[in-house]
């Protein structure tokens, strides 16, 4: 399964100067027990704010251009269509991590989503989610955080027989 996840500020805002633009350790936790021993597809851009790959789990960085030098649990892939080829080969899910471009690009491919909504309205925030994400999902579950965080499941609907 290939699965969007992402934090988002009651705007929709993600990021700020190439930054998350928070800190909420029950979110690093649930991302990380989430995604773990799984597949991580994420943008260069992130990518750099990360200090090294996540650990325990296959990184794959898209970069059209970048070199990056070669470390363990890293995969770096020059378009999407390399990743998507990959998944279906893969034995654990792919989780979509992010930024904005990488969502908007594996848009069509997302079968389920994984938001946390931060209850905060941050102020210059300069990268999104795309808009109407969500659109052909609906809520399958949710559950609470520390810190007023709260996790919901989207997943597309089964089509009738
Ligand atoms: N709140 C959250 O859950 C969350 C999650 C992740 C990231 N973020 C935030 O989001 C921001 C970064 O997002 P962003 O959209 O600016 O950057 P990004 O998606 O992380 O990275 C963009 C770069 O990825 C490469 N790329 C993207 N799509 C590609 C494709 N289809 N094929 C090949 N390469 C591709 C390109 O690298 P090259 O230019 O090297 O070709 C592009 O410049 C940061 O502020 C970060 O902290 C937030």
């Amino acid at each position: 399964m290939i699965i969007g996840i992402v934090a988002v500020d009651r705007n929709g805002a993600i990021g700020k100067g190439g930054k998350l633009p928070w800190h909420y350790s029950a979110d690093m936790k649930f991302f990380k027990h989430t995604t773990i021993g799984n597949a991580c597809v994420m943008g260069y851009k992130t990518w750099l704010t990360l200090k090294n790959p996540l650990p325990n789990r296959l990184n794959i960085v898209l970069s059209r251009q970048a070199e990056i030098p070669p470390q363990d649990s890293l995969v770096v892939m020059r378009d999407i269509d390399s990743v998507l080829a990959m998944a279906k080969v893969l034995t654990t899910d792919l989780f979509v991590i992010g930024g904005a471009s990488v969502y908007e690009s594996f848009l069509p491919h997302i079968d389920k989503w994984i938001v946390t909504e931060v209850p905060l309205t941050v102020a210059g925030a300069d990268t999104f989610v795309p808009r109407n994400y969500l659109e052909g999902f609906v809520a399958s579950g949710s559950q609470q955080l520390d810190d007023g965080l709260i996790v919901t499941s989207y997943e597309r609907p089964q089509a009738s027989a």
